[in-house]
């Protein structure tokens, strides 16, 4: 007789723990749901291996890398205007930065490798910063470079001299983390001492 008491709540039993399971299955999959909203604004998607050429002729990596923070810019060396300036700008940030600079990777990357050999990058960069690293590479390097960077560049024919020509290119400085992964990314339009305290605020948070 006890036996055909218990077996109505059986069937409870197997019902709560049904309901039980189902909700655990449900919260599980709106937890993975979640994720690929949280990657949406794309940031988790900038940056990746590569392999490149600095300014000595020395292939490097993103393990060239790792444990430091880089900062990196995109240009060219026969840039009039932006490249240069926004170099100058990121050694004046470094220098209002004092010490604290010393913690991040300056590198101007070249989006233009067919006149930037290694040679003229390292030409170039001692210009600007003592620490500055000039990261170039065959065409395709540099084009899956700047690809997992989402950074857009064109030849651009000089009308006067078809023997010349420009590089139209995306102005921004990456900050990435010494775990090789997007921090915050800087427009052209951030000057020496807002660029100073923003890199102050990752670092010293
Ligand atoms: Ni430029």
């Amino acid at each position: 007789m006890q036996n055909s008491s218990l077996l109505p709540s059986r069937p409870k039993l197997i019902l709560a723990a049904g309901l039980i399971l189902l909700s655990v299955i449900i919260a599980a999959l709106s937890l993975t749901n979640l994720k690929p909203e949280q990657m949406g604004s794309g940031t988790a998607l900038i940056g990746g291996p590569f392999t490149m050429v600095n300014e000595k002729g020395e292939t490097v990596t993103e393990k060239s890398f790792a444990g430091k923070y880089m900062l990196l810019f995109f240009g060219f060396t026969n840039c009039g205007d932006v490249c240069p300036t926004e170099l100058q700008v990121m050694a004046a940030a470094f220098t209002e930065m004092g010490a604290l600079s010393e913690t991040i990777t300056p590198i101007f990357v070249s989006i233009d490798p067919e006149r930037d050999s290694p040679q003229v990058m390292a030409d170039y960069v001692k210009n600007f910063h003592p620490r500055l690293q000039g990261l170039t590479g065959t065409p395709d390097q540099v084009a899956a470079f700047a690809k997992i960077y989402h950074i857009f560049y064109q030849k651009v024919p000089n009308p006067k001299n078809p023997a010349d020509y420009e590089m139209d290119h995306s102005s921004i400085l990456y900050l990435m983390g010494p775990d090789g992964k997007f921090i915050k990314h800087f427009t052209y339009t951030t000057d020496a001492k807002g660029l100073a305290e923003a890199l102050k605020k990752v670092l010293q948070p």
